[in-house]
């Protein structure tokens, strides 16, 4: 009697299930990257790739039908090996049902953090529908095939065991040998076992040889994938600062010999006490307060550099991709506007347009995107959907001055605009094109807009446990407002609006309860805030009256009331506000409020369906409303000539008409997620087009050089905000971009030895900027400092996308074992339709080579370097390290 004979149909069935849904999900999880992969190393390669698998299943099989020789133990062994099978099903339907969504694999590492965290259990509970759907299929699949799976499976380990065991009398050799036996182990069952043994030491050496790259991450197998994932466990601890790591780019000078491009100087001055901090600071400046060294003494939890004075602290000056553009001049017509001091910013409003694409800020002929909408249409249809289209967005295009032209070429009909901007033409402020997002993870992405900083290069928020480097808006405003607790004497010729107090709040009608995000608000420095929370409270003041939209909340238009308020306050010359707020219907899945009159702008052409990108669009066109809705409520409390609104999208988004592959932001690099709109609107400045591919770090710098270049700081804050400005790493916008500057000659080395650090005195006059030009290269090469755009792929820690501003290249650089690379050439292939990937660097230079020639190569290999640095040199700016 077999010990795989059959048995009752739960185990077979079970196990069935354990095998379609791991050979399944393997069957994805190749097929996703199947088009990197060289075609003979894969036909070599793959028996390994199932060798975790058929491990996995040998053992399930095995705990399955057990038999002990007293039935006790079989409960236990059936009990464990159902719940691994389980456990493999429910994984695998996660993995397709999230594949349907969005085109991208789970990565098990993140899903750790997210089942502690109610928001994003929403989130992946909103995709149920595809995960049980593809949960029945695999089941079904399981069930029709149970009785043959199980029993092949049995029969296969039974002619294995009695292969190795030379059958039933081999067995009894193990444990008594006798001659007899041993003379049944003949020549005949030896030679059985040869082609056993050979293709065991194969795979074994195909193992041992293969490489790890992508080899290794492509043979995972559930459920050993998912059990690693939660075994390893990361941990954020804001501990001593790693000393900086060189710049990886090297220049040669004229006797053949390579220094590094830019060498930073040790010992700066920072370590004084800046002379315009006040007493208590609000948090945020820790780097112009004490040195390190100081408070190391003062406070053992605060010993913020490892072993000695070096590193520290973000440095502008040791910064060698800072490229400073404070040296040159203001556009000319907005010095004009600034000196007949016409331009007054008492307010600033920051609009942060969640999943805000460029390409629909506003919507206008002449992108990718908009053909890619307009394929979907019938040739008849054409000339109306554009039409529609082009009136889609009216509010956007009034406030970037980009107003769209319809079918016939004329001006885009904008009588039915909910609002009507009063200036003139020609006014309006700064519109850039060109602007790219600092990460595609929404609160990462609001670190550089509102901080200036970059983003921590690992998954999630891990931000919200650290200090940000930067002081944040909120942060200098309040800053503003501790000077102005003393009545100042001296400065009475100023205007009375300028002596009233900053009131930083932030608004969104969604929870803030996701992913530590009202932690992160609070540490920004923000006191007042409204988010559903609010809405909801017994004490609302005024209760939220509509349905919740999406799984995060509210529409946008909840909050009317409250900006009413606020605005009203300001109007009053009570406060000076600063509002941010993010919207939120344009997420996932892009409903709307059901009174909301939802228009058609898709057809049906192609091959995928056009729903989501329809409820896209409306969603858009309902933000669209509320920004105007808005610009309205400036325009009746009167502060609108007095207000400085910007607007940045915190990402894109990309759909299945942008790229069919990938959807979605997490984990994906595609473009279509990092266009974002940018502007600076105000009713007094002059209208100024800029084409420049800068990000949001240059959020918080224009802002400061707005603020002192229109006289609307008294003295003590302006002083304060020049002398803050050269300190963030972005540029200000008021001044031509600069996307890459030459460095000049090497001043010689003598000057440029180690200073000691000047000792700490409470005041020291800061020292007169220094000049754009510090780093060190030689005087025959002369170097050029480019400006590297990063990009933080949601969730943060696996890919980076790496562009420099003043070349049409773009790398998505893994950060992680599992992702591959991918080099795209914006200027001839703007949507990115085809990228070029590989697992190494090595082969993507050997594929981009020939395709886009020598300085497409040597820009990656820079491009890699200069990224992995980055990496190293965020997480210490951060002082993160991982426990
Ligand atoms: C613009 O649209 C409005 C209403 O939608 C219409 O009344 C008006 O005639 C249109 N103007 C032009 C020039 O087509
Ligand atoms: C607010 O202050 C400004 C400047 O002092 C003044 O011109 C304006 O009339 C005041 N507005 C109100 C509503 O008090
Ligand atoms: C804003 O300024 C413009 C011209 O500079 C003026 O026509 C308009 O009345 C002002 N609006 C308010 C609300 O003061
Ligand atoms: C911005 O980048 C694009 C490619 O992404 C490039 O073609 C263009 O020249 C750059 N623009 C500027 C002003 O550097």
């Amino acid at each position: 009697m077999s010990i795989f004979a059959y048995s009752p149909p739960l185990p077979p069935f079970l196990f069935s299930a354990l095998v379609v849904s791991g050979l399944a999900s393997k069957a994805l999880h190749i097929a996703l990257h199947i088009r990197s992969l060289p075609f003979l190393y894969f036909v070599l390669y793959s028996p390994t790739l199932i060798l975790p698998d058929v491990l996995v299943i040998i053992c399930v099989r095995l705990l399955l039908r057990f038999h002990a020789p007293e039935g006790r133990w079989q409960w236990l062994s059936t009990a464990v090996g159902g719940g691994l099978s389980l456990i493999t099903w429910g994984a695998s339907s996660i993995q397709f049902g999230f594949f349907l969504q969005t085109g991208a694999e789970v990565a098990w590492a993140a899903g750790g953090s997210f089942l502690s965290d109610p928001a994003a259990m929403k989130i992946l509970l909103s995709g149920i529908s595809t995960v049980s759907a593809a949960a029945t299929v695999l089941g079904l699949v399981a069930w029709l095939i149970h009785s043959h799976v199980y029993n092949l499976t049995g029969l296969g380990l039974q002619a294995i065991r009695d292969l190795c065991m030379g059958g039933y009398k081999a067995r009894y050799t193990l444990i008594a040998p006798s001659k007899s036996c041993m003379a049944s182990f003949d020549l005949r069952s030896l030679r059985r076992i040869i082609p056993a043994v050979a293709i065991c030491v194969s795979l074994i050496f195909l193992e041992v040889t293969r490489p790890e790259i992508p080899y290794d991450h492509l043979s995972g197998a559930l459920p050993l994938t998912l059990l690693e994932a939660f075994t390893k466990k990361s941990a954020t601890v804001e501990g001593c600062r790693e000393p900086a790591v060189p710049f990886p780019l090297m220049t040669v000078d004229a006797s053949g010999n390579s220094h590094p491009l830019y060498q930073p100087d040790s010992f700066v001055e920072q370590w004084s006490r800046a002379s315009w901090l006040p007493e208590n600071p609000p948090k945020g400046f820790s780097r112009w307060d004490m040195s390190p060294h100081d408070r190391a003494v003062k406070d053992n939890s605060y010993s913020y550099v490892c072993g000695g004075a070096e590193g520290g602290f973000y440095n502008p000056k040791n910064d060698p991709i800072k490229v400073r553009n404070l040296g040159g001049e203001i556009y000319e017509p907005l010095k004009k506007a600034f000196k007949e001091h016409s331009v007054q910013v008492n307010h600033v409003v920051l609009l942060t347009l969640e999943s805000g694409r460029k390409e629909m800020f506003p919507t206008q002929q002449g992108t990718p995107f908009f053909d890619n909408l307009l394929a979907s249409h019938k040739k008849k249809d054409v000339e109306e959907a554009i039409d529609r289209l082009v009136t889609m967005t009216p509010v956007a295009q009034q406030l970037t001055g980009e107003y769209a032209t319809d079918s016939k070429g004329n001006r885009a009909n904008l009588t039915d605009s909910p609002w009507k901007t009063p200036t003139e033409e020609g006014m309006g402020g700064l519109n850039v094109r060109g602007a790219m997002t600092g990460s595609s993870l929404t609160f990462k992405s609001i670190l550089g807009s509102h901080c200036g900083v970059n983003p921590l290069p690992v998954d999630l928020l891990e931000e919200a446990a650290l200090e940000i480097y930067q002081p944040c808006l909120p942060q200098i405003f309040e800053l503003f407002n501790e000077g102005k607790l003393t009545p100042d004497t001296k400065d009475n010729s100023k205007s009375e609006a300028l002596k009233n107090p900053w009131k930083p709040v932030f608004m969104q009608s969604i929870t803030d309860d996701y992913d530590r995000q009202d932690v992160l608000n609070e540490n920004m420095g923000f006191k007042h805030k409204v988010v559903k929370s609010t809405l909801e409270s017994s004490h609302a003041k005024y209760h939220a009256s509509g349905k919740e939209i999406n799984y995060f909340g509210y529409a946008e238009t909840e909050l009317r009331p409250y900006v009413w308020d606020l605005f009203e306050e300001a109007a009053n010359n009570k406060t000076r506000m600063f509002l941010s707020h993010v919207t939120s219907t344009t997420h996932h899945p892009w409903s709307t409020p059901d009174d909301f009159m939802k228009q058609s702008y898709m057809g049906e052409q192609g091959s995928i369906n056009h729903d989501l990108m329809n409820n896209y669009l409306n969603a858009a066109r309902f933000v669209d409303i509320w920004l105007g809705d808005i610009m309205n409520m400036l325009d009746r409390t009167g502060i609108a000539n007095e207000t400085l609104v910007v607007v940045v999208g915190d990402h894109g988004q990309a759909f299945g008409e942008d790229n069919k592959d990938m959807t979605g932001t997490y984990e994906n690099g595609h473009i279509s997620n990092f266009r974002v709109p940018l502007v600076f609107h105000h009713p007094q400045m002059p209208r100024v087009d800029i084409t420049a591919n800068a990000t949001a770090l240059t959020i918080v710098p224009t802002i400061l050089d707005l603020l002192v270049q229109s006289n609307s700081l008294d003295e003590r804050d302006s002083e304060i905000a020049s002398a803050l400005l050269p300190e963030y790493q972005g540029q200000s916008l008021l001044r031509p971009f600069l996307a890459s500057i030459k460095e000049p000659s090497h001043k010689g080395h003598g000057d440029h030895h180690r200073r000691p650090p000047p000792p700490p005195s409470p005041k020291t006059e800061p020292e007169p900027e220094p000049s754009q030009f510090e780093a060190r290269s030689h005087p025959d090469s002369p170097a050029k400092r480019s400006v590297w755009n990063m990009g933080l792929i949601n969730a943060g820690g696996s890919m980076l996308s790496v562009t420099t501003a003043s070349v049409p290249y773009r790398l998505i650089l893994p950060l992680k074992e599992g992702f591959e690379y991918s080099f795209t050439h914006l200027g001839e292939d703007p949507n990115e339709d085809h990228p070029i990937k590989a697992w190494t660097l090595k082969t993507l230079i050997e594929e981009v080579t020939p395709k886009h020639g020598e300085e497409s190569a040597a820009w990656l290999s820079d491009a890699e370097q200069v990224g992995k640095w980055w990496v190293t040199e965020q997480k210490r700016i951060w002082g993160y390290r991982e426990a």
